[in-house]
């Protein structure tokens, strides 16, 4: 009896460590992000001589619309998902096995069953396009990067004081000046006006047309990626101001520019200008005529309330409201504009500043100064997207040595790749409040980040260790087994398509 219970509880513990997914007899084989379930046996799949064995696919609605099974135990590469999309996501994971295969020089393709889906639906990217100007091509790679992580959002930010770059046909000055800045402050200097900053002397910008941004749509849909247009509002609003002095604050004669350093601004959208809340619809008018998404993100952070504290038109408003606080006013724009866009359909996105002077139920909160604001939101019942800078702000450095380890510049900070991998996307949270995460994102600001070989050095690999939380959240193993597979499943994959990674990712691991 004693024997048998020790035999149960070494039983219990190897299923525990193992993560409670991959058999004894599972394949020697790595697949990032882990699958749910891999199961050894079987004849495999013979290589032929030349291209790869065929793919016998098939949609079957009892799976989850993400969900697919690859199984090569009967000499054929079976393939059922629940949709389209689930049969791409197998395809990432055949192409990652196909490639050990041939790496190996073997010619068998092993036995296996994998069945998987997704933690989280919402698995996603954000790219800056407005401090740093980046191609539509480039852009494309960073889909296709997206896409064989399996991620599904694309979060394109479009609008920021440094540079608009969203064709708008009904405010052409939008792009005629707000897209281009004089020059770019050099280096690390942070501080706004100081006397010691060094600027480049060279104009930077450019912005996307309607059919470049259309074009960008389609080509991320193809990968079953949905792009989330960002419209900044009421603050990061320098290049909008620049481009219509008479919607900000200090009115129309005030020579609002577009900035060439980093920060928070002062100038703000005036709340209290009606032809603000024009001028917004419109712009969204035109911006959900292109994109097709559920979600708009509408910005909202980072929006100081100095001037609408003395803008008379401002205080008008409050009066007639009867708010008490400049934060209330923040709440009544955004939630204008909510009520706007849900007539169209659509549901806003919003930083965690949105949760300042009260937020719809309705409105998804986006956590960025870590996961204390998702955390709010989840308790009042609201959506959430957690891109707690703490653990996806990929412009971070990803050593405690950038220097010695020379790495490219980042904004601060320390986010190492075990760091990322780490989170706990339900820290804190209650089994009905943890319903409420809708998913994880990794933000790619780019006020240090000019190139878009750079950007791959800063978001590979550390989207690899956000797509394993995104996919096998609570089936995670361990970090060393994670990079163990990341080396053998994506690194090559990585090299084979030229994207180039952080070498240096891996401090602390033998
Ligand atoms: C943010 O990083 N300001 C959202
Ligand atoms: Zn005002």
């Amino acid at each position: 009896m004693k024997r048998l219970f020790f035999t149960l509880f070494a039983a219990l513990t190897l299923f525990a460590l193992n993560g409670c997914r991959h058999e004894a007899s599972t394949p020697d084989l790595a697949v990032v992000p882990n699958p749910l379930s891999m199961q050894g046996g079987g004849r495999g799949v013979l290589l032929p001589e030349s291209g790869d064995p065929a793919i016998l696919t098939h949609v079957s609605h009892v799976l989850g619309p993400e969900e697919y099974i690859l199984d090569t135990r009967r000499g054929k590469v079976l393939l059922t998902a629940g949709s389209k999309a689930g049969l791409f996501y197998g395809r990432q994971t055949y192409a990652q096995i196909l490639q050990q295969v041939r790496a190996k020089g073997e010619n068998l393709i092993p036995g296996f069953k994998i069945q998987d889906k997704p933690a989280f639906a919402y698995r996603g990217a954000h790219l800056d396009c407005s401090r740093h100007m980046f191609t539509i091509e480039e852009i494309k790679t960073y889909i296709d990067i997206l896409a064989l992580h399996k991620l599904n959002v694309f979060h394109w930010h479009l609008t920021d004081d440094q540079g608009w770059r969203a064709e708008i046909k009904s405010y052409p000055r939008l792009t005629e000046v707000g897209s281009m800045r004089n020059e770019t402050l050099i280096g690390h200097q942070r501080t706004i006006g100081t006397k010691e900053a060094q600027y480049d002397g060279t104009p930077h910008g450019g912005f996307y047309t309607q059919d470049q941004m259309r074009e960008i749509v389609a080509y991320a849909a193809e990968r079953f990626i949905t792009v989330i247009p960002e419209i900044e509002m009421p603050g990061h609003a320098s290049a909008a101001l620049a481009s219509y002095p008479e919607l900000g604050c200090r009115g129309a004669n005030y020579p609002y520019q577009v900035q060439t350093c980093w920060g928070i601004f002062p100038e703000v959208l005036c709340a209290g200008n009606p032809n603000t809340i024009v001028f917004l619809k419109k712009v969204l008018d035109e911006i959900c005529d292109i994109f097709p998404s559920e979600y708009i993100h509408i910005g909202g952070d980072e929006a100081p309330r100095i001037e609408w504290e003395q803008c008379p038109k401002c205080q008008a408003l409050m009066r007639q409201k009867g708010f008490t606080r400049e934060a209330e006013l923040q709440s009544y724009l955004i939630t204008t504009i909510e009520k706007y866009l849900a007539e169209k359909g659509r549901k806003i996105i919003g930083w965690d500043e949105i949760l300042e002077g009260g937020v719809s139920q309705s409105a998804t909160v986006m956590s960025w100064r870590g996961a204390k604001g998702g955390i709010a939101a989840a308790k009042l019942g609201n959506d959430v997207i957690m891109t707690p800078n703490s653990h996806f702000y990929l412009d971070y450095y990803q050593t405690s040595d950038p220097t010695g380890n020379g790495e490219p510049l980042g904004i601060g900070g320390c986010l190492p790749l075990s760091k990322c991998y780490a989170f706990d996307p339900y820290d804190q949270l209650s089994e009905i409040e943890q319903a409420q995460i809708k998913g994880i994102q990794a933000n790619m600001w780019t006020e240090y980040v000019a190139s878009f070989d750079h950007i791959q050095h800063m978001i590979l690999p550390r989207l690899a260790a956000l797509a394993e939380v995104a996919w096998s959240n609570t089936n995670r193993t361990s970090y060393e087994e994670f990079v163990q597979r990341l080396s053998t499943a994506l690194l090559p994959r990585y090299t084979a398509r030229g994207y180039h990674y952080a070498p240096y990712a891996f401090e602390g691991i033998e």
